[in-house]
């Protein structure tokens, strides 16, 4: 009877606030609280219900029906006839305009920034195998380096080959990908795409994007790295911030890095928020030689350059943007969402 009770409620009140005349308004008046309308037929069998559940019954059952007088009541739109509600002459109510999700603007605005220098915007799977997440990359079966993704399984029969199915930790199982696509050098890709770990605190969510440069072509060195990157930087983050290479070891690029940006605070003096003036971007590096056999790719004919970095730490590194937590952008509370 207690569910009866609510669904009753949540359908009158629907269709009391949907109402747009008065005859309607009195239709719905006489058919639920009418003498012969729903709630009295209702009160009827309040008496027969076992003693423990009627007192609690009764009480939701009069609220409901002074919920239901009050909606009529206050329905006074519905209840002034339509002729007299009508000036044309008012300006028009304009219907609350929405944006893009701060993450997609993000993506769309670094996607034309790497289109611009010729890169293609390519997707791949982002439920994939463990050859394309790991293997591929020089990272074998049980290497220690692995541990460094958390890495979520599917629960799901092994390929003979490919081996197990993984939720893409980072968007690098497209580099051996986007060489099988395209059989050959050149490959100028930009792959952005959602990653999973198992990670969630102030600055991680379990979900997260990421964008994965690939270049790969003859004669490709450090210079078109670096220059790439300041490209990307001066258009993404504005021309007063610069970036530097620092050492770092990745099991697909030899050498690797770790990809600075000044700090959009001191510009690079160093300041309480950040670590000497410089903020960590990602990683990037030369292709190893045997990411690009994986791909079928002859390492003495061409080199490649490539970097990974998180969309929304990214994003979050733009001057002027301080996100105390960032669950708070997968949160869809319209208040934060709305002061972008
Ligand atoms: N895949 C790495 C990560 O998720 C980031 C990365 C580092 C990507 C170096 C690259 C690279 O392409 O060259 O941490």
């Amino acid at each position: 009877m207690r569910e009866k009770l609510l669904n009753l409620k949540n359908e009158a009140l629907a269709q009391i606030i949907s109402a747009t005349d008065p005859e309607e308004l009195e239709h719905l008046r006489a058919h639920y609280l009418g003498k012969s309308g729903v709630l009295n037929q209702f009160a009827k069998e309040l008496p027969l219900l076992p003693n423990d559940l009627k007192s609690e019954t009764g009480q939701l059952f009069n609220e409901i029906k002074s919920a239901i007088a009050d909606a009529l009541a206050s329905n006074s739109q519905a209840s002034i006839p339509k002729s007299q509600n009508f000036d044309s002459s008012l300006p028009g109510i304009r219907p609350p305009l929405g944006h893009l999700h701060p993450v997609t603007r993000a993506i769309d605005e670094i996607s034309s920034i790497f289109e611009k220098i010729g890169f293609i915007r390519v997707r791949y799977p982002e439920v994939d195998w463990d050859w394309y997440a790991f293997e591929s990359l020089n990272m074998p079966k049980s290497h220690p380096a692995r541990d460094d993704w958390e890495t979520f399984f599917v629960d799901a029969p092994e390929h003979p080959k490919l081996g197990k199915i993984v939720l893409t930790p980072h968007t690098s199982n497209g580099q051996v990908r986007e060489m099988e696509r395209l059989g050959q050098p050149p490959i100028r890709m930009i792959n952005i795409a959602k990653c999973y770990r198992r990670q969630s605190d102030v600055s991680h969510t379990p979900m997260f994007h990421q964008f994965e440069g690939l270049v790969v072509d003859e004669g490709i060195n450090i210079t078109h790295l670096k220059g790439t990157i300041n490209y990307f930087v001066t258009h993404f983050f504005g021309l007063e911030r610069k970036s530097r290479l620092r050492p770092n070891h990745f099991q697909f690029t030899e050498p690797s890095f770790e990809v600075d940006v000044t700090c959009d605070i001191c510009l690079g003096k160093g300041c309480k928020l950040c670590k000497e003036g410089w903020l960590e971007l990602g990683g990037a590096g030369m292709v190893h030689p045997n990411v690009l056999r994986s791909g079928k790719i002859d390492p003495k004919r061409y080199t490649g350059f490539a970097f990974g970095w998180g969309v929304e730490r990214t994003y979050m590194m733009k001057s002027g943007l301080k996100i105390p937590d960032l669950r708070l952008l997968y949160s869809n509370d319209i208040r934060f969402l709305n002061q972008f």
